[in-house]
């Protein structure tokens, strides 16, 4: 029975604003013969994003609506709860949710951040750092709450800034960093359940 149970897949929505590259991560983990979730919908709040072609290629269903007031926000969990989501990963999205929002997928919403959280919380995080001449950055996986970037960390991963690194090098390092925190800390959370 236990192996029965095991066997089921999450269903998962990711929610992606830009180019993606999480997102098309996350697919080839999802693809993987033993991974434990199951990509069934790509969210954007913008047409313009980069990574909805993922969803063409891939065959995943995709919405795209602007979240900018309740209706919208109601539109999607209609359609989160008719595809039977229980897990949302925010993947360079760049919307706040709302705490009803929040609320209403409680525990089930995670996002990936470019820097060691509490630290470097919010936008242009990589340029932050170099300005600071920090020597060591990286990635968190956490809770999504009501208060920006400081839910539960999950996973971080550490990278280590050489002399040489501007905030284009750090973002690439960081996130050949994040594709294998996502899927490591999607993996965690889901075999604590
Ligand atoms: C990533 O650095 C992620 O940590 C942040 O936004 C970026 C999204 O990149 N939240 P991509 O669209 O997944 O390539």
């Amino acid at each position: 029975m236990k192996k029965l149970i095991g066997l089921k897949k999450t269903k998962v929505a990711v929610f992606i604003s830009g180019t993606g590259s999480n997102l098309k991560n996350l697919i080839k983990f999802s693809n993987k013969k033993n991974s434990p979730i199951l990509i069934n919908l790509i969210i954007s709040n913008t047409k313009k994003a980069k990574g909805l072609k993922y969803a063409t290629q891939y065959n995943i269903k995709k919405k795209v609506l602007n979240f900018n007031n309740n209706i919208d926000e109601k539109k999607i969990l209609n359609f989160l709860i008719k595809k039977e989501i229980n897990l949302i990963c925010l993947a360079g999205f760049m919307k706040i949710l709302s705490k009803n929002f929040i609320k209403k997928f409680k525990g089930k919403i995670i996002n990936i951040h470019p820097s060691l959280l509490p630290k470097y919380k919010g936008l242009n995080t990589h340029k932050r750092v170099i300005n600071n001449n920090e020597n060591i950055s990286g990635c968190s996986v956490h809770y999504v709450t009501a208060k920006l970037d400081s839910g539960k960390i999950i996973m971080q991963k550490k990278v280590k800034i050489s002399k040489k690194d501007n905030a284009i090098s750090l973002r690439k390092k960081i996130l050949k960093e994040e594709h294998k925190l996502y899927p490591a800390a999607i993996k965690k959370i889901l075999s604590n359940l």
